[in-house]
């Protein structure tokens, strides 16, 4: 099982609006202006963008990082900060061009908090994640990818399960909404905040290596 199930009436205009367009591309855009009109938790009053995702509309993997940053509230989309550069080197050493997936986060607006007068990023809070949910149920529903990958601890507690331990359960299989299969890995932030030799980044590489592995063998024979 897992936290993304369809279970808000208060979506229904938005499913309304949704089921009369035809494409996944022109759903997925929907649901996109929906989320960048959203004011569901406190995120909309510090925003610059809403970050709603981008990628294939008929990907296969699916991958749901924590939430925008600095340079993803800039620019409106997701991973193109540091993190993002190390995102795109995993993506393209598991041979999955980042535009063959879809790349969002399980907030699409940035957490933040002013300490000593400037914005810092933060973790988002259960209530955030709680009211961005369904926008990702819904997403996944309409790109019914195979594959759900969730990046670093929030991300997997967001979306497989509220208990979950990233570094005790990463790796692992679990069922995902839609005939789809969730997984976590470690987040890319994660590994670049160890930095250099002897601080553990290469071991934490390797992990990750083995789950982006695990999932291009499943994708391979799942055809
Ligand atoms: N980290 C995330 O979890 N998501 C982004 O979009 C960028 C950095």
């Amino acid at each position: 099982m897992s936290l993304l199930t369809r279970n808000l009436d208060m979506f229904d205009p938005l499913d309304a609006e949704v089921a009369q367009k035809t494409t996944p591309e022109e759903q997925l855009e929907t649901v996109a202006g929906h989320i960048r009109a959203c004011e569901l938790c406190g995120l909309y009053r510090t925003r610059r963008n809403a970050v709603p995702g981008e990628g294939s509309a008929g990907a296969k993997l699916m991958i749901v990082g924590e939430g925008p940053g600095d340079n993803e509230d800039i620019q409106g989309r997701p991973f193109v900060g540091k993190a993002g550069g190390l995102l795109d080197k995993i993506l393209a050493a598991a041979e999955f061009p980042r535009e063959s997936v879809f790349i969002t986060n399980i907030v699409k607006c940035r957490a933040c908090e002013l300490v000593d007068g400037k914005l810092q990023n933060r973790a988002p809070l259960a209530p955030e994640t709680n009211a961005c949910r369904p926008y990702l149920v819904r997403q996944v529903e309409i790109i019914q990818p195979r594959v759900i990958l969730c990046l670093g601890s929030p991300a997997a507690k967001g979306v497989i399960d509220g208990g979950f331990n990233i570094t005790g359960q990463r790796g692992e299989w679990h069922e995902g909404p839609f005939g789809s299969r969730l997984i976590a890995t470690f987040h890319p932030a994660f590994i670049l905040r160890r930095g250099g030799a002897g601080s553990g980044a290469r071991e934490l590489k390797k992990l990750v290596w083995d789950d982006m592995k695990k999932i291009r063998d499943y994708l391979a024979s799942a055809g």
